[in-house]
């Protein structure tokens, strides 16, 4: 069990639980080999950061001036810039894809063995925090702190959570540690998994876990061979290489956080089923609601890549994501994408 790291000592930390597919169907095997702080209005500083940090209660104008780029607003400009939108659209997304991953954990929010009286969880890249805000409702004791690049969280939210506007790549700030951290659909986000792992293996508590969770969507090369799907992660994979911020899912695998000092790590996929062709009514519901996810997300997961990294005009991203549509809600394909 537990591992003396740099006078760290962390037992048992599961990085993504996948148990034997539960009502998702199907388990993949492990490590699949593919390519202002929260500071409150007294000024206290409640998150555990030892230095000042932007806090969505004191946005300034630049930070909320983003640029729109083929009609959708981003975070961040240039080649290294994260490469989803934020916009309404997008949030939007974010809330179907959140219903599908409490759908394929059977209503829970976290695989990882947590107690009822929790301290402190961190929800890194929050998105649109309903993660952090179900968290925070589900363990009225514990401190829930979201953080992201993109101020998209909501105002009202319960008093015991906090987002705040973060790079997750810099040096994180916390003073207090974690008990809980959580990383959720960041593949595509990070230029060092490692880095950040490392991060998260210095800011969680004794005992703490790490929980990351991510879609597959490479396996449609392999799944639908010589389609547009194909084509569309292919393009996308590369894309993404050549920004330095690799899709995919070579991020979950043991080895990664092992080296890091994690032990008892626990790596699995579920399957995911995409389209209505499913009989049972649960896997119905998924594979339709995955399928909204998936075309609301075509557009938006590739003309920033497309366009910048690979120099491919909004026109031919918009035809290959309608051919990729067309593809999809043709049911032909009874494919899973593995999460
Ligand atoms: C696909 S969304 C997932 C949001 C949320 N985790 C969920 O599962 O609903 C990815 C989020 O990561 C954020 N993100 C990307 N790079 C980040 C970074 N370096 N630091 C913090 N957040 C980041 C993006 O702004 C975006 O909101």
């Amino acid at each position: 069990m537990a591992e003396e790291d740099g006078g760290q000592n962390i037992p048992a930390e599961p990085i993504e639980v996948g148990d034997d597919g539960g009502s998702s169907g199907e388990y993949y095997e492990d490590d699949q080999d593919e390519d202002g702080d929260s500071e409150d209005e007294t000024g206290s500083d409640s998150s555990g950061h030892n230095s000042p940090q932007i806090s969505t209660r004191s946005l300034s104008g630049s930070i909320l001036d983003y640029p729109i780029e083929n009609g959708r607003t981003y975070c961040g400009l240039g080649e290294g810039a994260y490469f989803m939108p934020n916009d309404e659209a997008e949030q939007t997304r974010l809330s179907i894809v959140h219903q599908i991953h409490l759908a394929l954990l059977d209503g829970e929010l976290a695989k990882a063995p947590i107690k009822d009286d929790i301290g402190r969880i961190l929800d890194v890249g929050t998105g649109t925090g309903e993660w952090a805000i179900a968290m925070a409702e589900k363990y009225p004791s514990a401190e829930v702190i979201g953080t992201d690049l993109s101020a998209m969280q909501p105002d009202k939210v319960p008093e015991n959570v906090f987002f705040e506007i973060d790079d997750a790549e810099q040096e994180w700030t916390y003073t207090q540690g974690f008990d809980l951290i959580h990383m959720r659909n960041l593949a595509g986000s990070f230029e060092s998994w490692s880095k950040v792992y490392e991060q998260a293996f210095k800011h969680l508590n004794p005992g703490g876990y790490l929980e990351v969770r991510d879609f597959q969507m490479t396996q449609w090369a392999v799944e639908m061979p010589d389609s547009p799907a194909a084509m569309f992660t292919k393009a996308l994979k590369s894309a993404s290489d050549k920004a330095g911020r690799p899709l995919g899912v070579s991020h979950i695998k043991k080895a990664k956080v092992r080296q890091v000092g994690f032990v008892d790590c626990q790596v699995g996929f579920m399957a995911l089923p995409l389209g209505t062709w499913p009989h049972d009514s649960k896997q119905k519901w998924m594979g339709k609601m995955w399928l909204i996810g998936v075309l609301e997300g075509l557009e938006a997961m590739a003309m920033r890549l497309l366009t910048i990294q690979k120099s491919w005009p909004p026109e031919a991203v918009r035809d290959l994501c309608g051919q990729v549509r067309d593809q999809l809600t043709s049911n032909t394909n009874e494919t899973y994408t593995p999460v």
